[in-house]
């Protein structure tokens, strides 16, 4: 993909983003894409070396997980009509595509060297990682974020978005957040369906090539 596509596709995504953030008329989501603006969001890369890590990857993968979760939510409610109740489509909505608006700002460009497939050294673009902007953790900077944006969030979302990678954000020697984890899983269903959906779309949608793939 040139440069000029690679534009292209970015617009279109960040268009998609901001009309579906918008569909939800929640009360602050036009400053929270302000800000996202400001911030970066809209041309990081979703990674530095997994999945998406190139221009524009974050949005991207925000959308993915919005769409696979609008997809386990009406498929839940086929298999299970009363999740209608606790499922509501604006929470999925705003949950999915601003949990990981943490890392809006963290990525930075950069040269690495690299070996090429003929084994020669060649200087090829990539992204480390730079936390000092804000160091506040990953899923609990997303909320703090949106707060500061000045967006309305519900408790479910609030916990949905802080608790979205499960078990890997556990500090290890807290008994409180492991309770807190499952206490989250159990009063909000959205949790787990966030969890859920950014693991799929991460992956299986994004999914790099593997050998024999
Ligand atoms: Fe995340
Ligand atoms: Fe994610």
């Amino acid at each position: 993909m040139n440069y000029n596509e690679q534009r292209i596709k970015q617009e279109t995504l960040k268009k998609e983003f901001c009309e579906l953030l918008q569909s939800t008329h929640r009360e602050g989501v036009d400053y929270v894409i302000e800000d996202l603006e400001t911030l970066g969001f809209f041309d990081a890369p979703a990674s530095t070396k997994f999945h998406l890590n190139h221009d524009g990857g974050l949005c991207e993968h925000s959308l993915n997980v919005c769409k696979v979760g609008l997809m386990l939510r009406e498929e839940m409610m086929k298999l299970s009509p009363a999740s209608e109740a606790f499922l509501k489509k604006d929470s999925v909505i705003i949950a999915t595509l601003l949990h990981d608006v943490c890392k809006a700002e963290i990525y930075k460009k950069v040269m690495k060297r690299q070996k090429n497939e003929y084994g020669i050294w060649e200087d090829v673009s990539g992204f480390d990682v730079d936390y000092s902007s804000f160091p506040m953790g990953h899923g609990e900077k997303s909320v703090i974020r949106l707060l500061l944006s000045g967006l309305e969030l519900t408790d479910e979302e609030m916990l949905a978005i802080r608790w979205h990678m499960s078990a890997w954000d556990l500090a290890f020697q807290s008994p409180e957040q492991k309770n807190n984890l499952n206490m989250a899983r159990d009063l909000y269903p959205l949790c787990a369906l966030l969890q859920s959906a950014d693991g799929l779309a991460s992956s299986i949608i994004e999914r790099k090539k593997q050998n024999g793939d």
